[in-house]
């Protein structure tokens, strides 16, 4: 069983590069069998997310090679069959995406209901709610979503949540529909435009897309690609943490500094330096961090994928600081590890009290979900003492190369599969 073994203590020093975004890749590798052309999609993040993708799209037919460790050549000309049904697709959240591609272009899909972190209820109710506008007969049975129409038609359709799934899966849907379809208070965060911007690349029509409005004019076929995805939003805003966190130094590289602002203005909140250049960013943590106040939002709001990282920075800032998760209810279940860290925080509803402590202190804790893993290892980072980190499975989810990017940057930690090897660690570290 994988472990991480970290000795905390090190502050993070040096220069980490970001790699492609998660969460936008998995709809763009959707949306590449929505043409019989070949497609290239560069700057893949290699972890588990998107290797499940992979290998789901390989089983309905899809011709996927892997041209190095970040680049792919998908062509989806022999899709033999629309129905999407194995063990682990039903893992990964992203697995309905294959709905709204499969049915824009074949107008039928039946994908096996999606699971990914256990974080809240995750509804599907405003996909299907878009799908059914669109002119789709859509039905629950035996554990699959069931899609099917004879021909898409735009619709206006006006989501009563934002959400980001539901956005990119009408989307994509719609890019095929005849006439226009408009989505009224879609969401705007930077892996939708992305992949608007993957299916423009393919001939597609869609404006507005990073704005509440979003305009697709149907087109009847997509053509090839050679496209790049956008850097890791999330993967960057955990290093930057990170660096808080540890009383660092580090420079996050590659990335978009326009969609880390709402991180950037927390950072400075508490007392950080943050400087900007075109594609990096360097936080500078070498003052006692300060409370604040943090509420969860769609984009350009603070994002939910951060709560666990700035919850674990602020646990260790001066004062009492309130956090608000306002996208999932369920999302605090990380903090019951952070107490066993010493953490002294309270939490109530959707709402966190943290009192801030001097130092955290290691332990055996357990990852309950992706963030909340990288958020814990943040913690165990700057403890003080050994940690065992259990159930690593969900950071390598979604964190390519999480715990080599820590050691790179000063960090003294492990993965370690055996408690001979763990062993092995707790001597070596004396
Ligand atoms: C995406 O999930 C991300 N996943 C999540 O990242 C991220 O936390 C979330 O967006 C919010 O930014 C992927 O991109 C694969 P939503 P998604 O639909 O699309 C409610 C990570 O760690 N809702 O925007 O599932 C829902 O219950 C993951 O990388 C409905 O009510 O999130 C939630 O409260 C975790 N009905 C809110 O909307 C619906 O039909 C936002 O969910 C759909 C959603």
């Amino acid at each position: 069983m994988e472990q991480y073994a970290i000795k905390g203590g090190n502050p993070l020093v040096g220069e980490v590069e970001i790699g492609g975004a998660k969460n936008a890749a998995l709809p763009v590798l959707a949306a590449s069998i929505m043409t019989d052309d070949t497609v290239y999609i560069d700057n893949l993040p290699d972890v588990r997310d998107i290797n499940v993708m992979l290998q789901a799209m390989q089983e309905i037919g899809v011709m996927v090679r892997r041209d190095n460790r970040h680049k792919v050549t998908v062509n989806a000309s022999n899709v033999t069959n629309l129905v999407v049904e194995n063990e682990y697709i039903k893992k990964i959240r992203a697995s309905y995406y294959l709905i709204g591609a499969l049915l824009g272009k074949y107008k039928k899909a039946e994908v096996t209901l999606p699971g990914g972190c256990d974080i809240g209820c995750r509804a599907i109710d405003q996909h299907i709610k878009g799908f059914k506008a669109l002119g789709a007969e859509v039905t629950i049975e035996h554990g699959l979503i069931k899609t099917k129409a004879d021909k898409l038609r735009g619709a206006h359709i006006f989501m009563d949540v934002v959400s980001v799934g539901a956005t990119i899966n009408v989307m994509m849907a719609a890019t095929m529909a005849e006439g226009t379809t408009i989505i009224e208070n879609a969401a705007k965060e930077p892996h939708v435009v992305d992949l608007a911007n993957f299916l423009n690349s393919m001939g597609a029509s869609i404006k507005g897309a990073g704005t509440d409005v979003i305009r697709i004019k149907g087109v009847s076929s997509l053509h090839g690609t050679d496209y790049t995805i956008i850097p890791d939003q999330i993967e960057a805003g955990t290093f930057m943490l990170a660096a808080a966190v540890t009383k660092g130094d580090v420079t996050v590289k590659n990335i978009i500094p326009k969609h880390l602002e709402s991180i950037t203005a927390k950072l400075l909140e508490i007392g950080c330096e943050v400087e900007e250049a075109d594609d990096c960013i360097r936080v500078v943590a070498s003052k006692p961090l300060m409370h604040t106040q943090v509420k969860t939002q769609p984009y350009p709001g603070f994002p939910t994928d951060m709560q666990p990282q700035i919850t674990v920075a602020l646990a260790l800032s001066q004062g009492t600081s309130i956090v608000t998760e306002s996208i999932f209810e369920n999302r605090y279940r990380y903090v019951d590890e952070l107490t066993r860290m010493g953490a002294n925080i309270k939490v109530e509803g959707n709402t966190a009290i943290i009192n801030g402590v001097e130092k955290y202190t290691g332990a055996t804790i357990s990852v309950p979900d992706l963030r909340a893993g990288a958020a814990l290892v943040m913690a165990a980072l700057a403890a003080e003492g050994c940690t065992v980190v259990e159930d690593i499975y969900y950071i390598q989810r979604g964190y390519e190369d999480f715990h080599l990017k820590l050691h790179n940057l000063g960090a003294m930690i492990e993965l370690v599969e055996s408690e001979r090897e763990l062993q092995k660690f707790k001597l070596k570290i004396g």
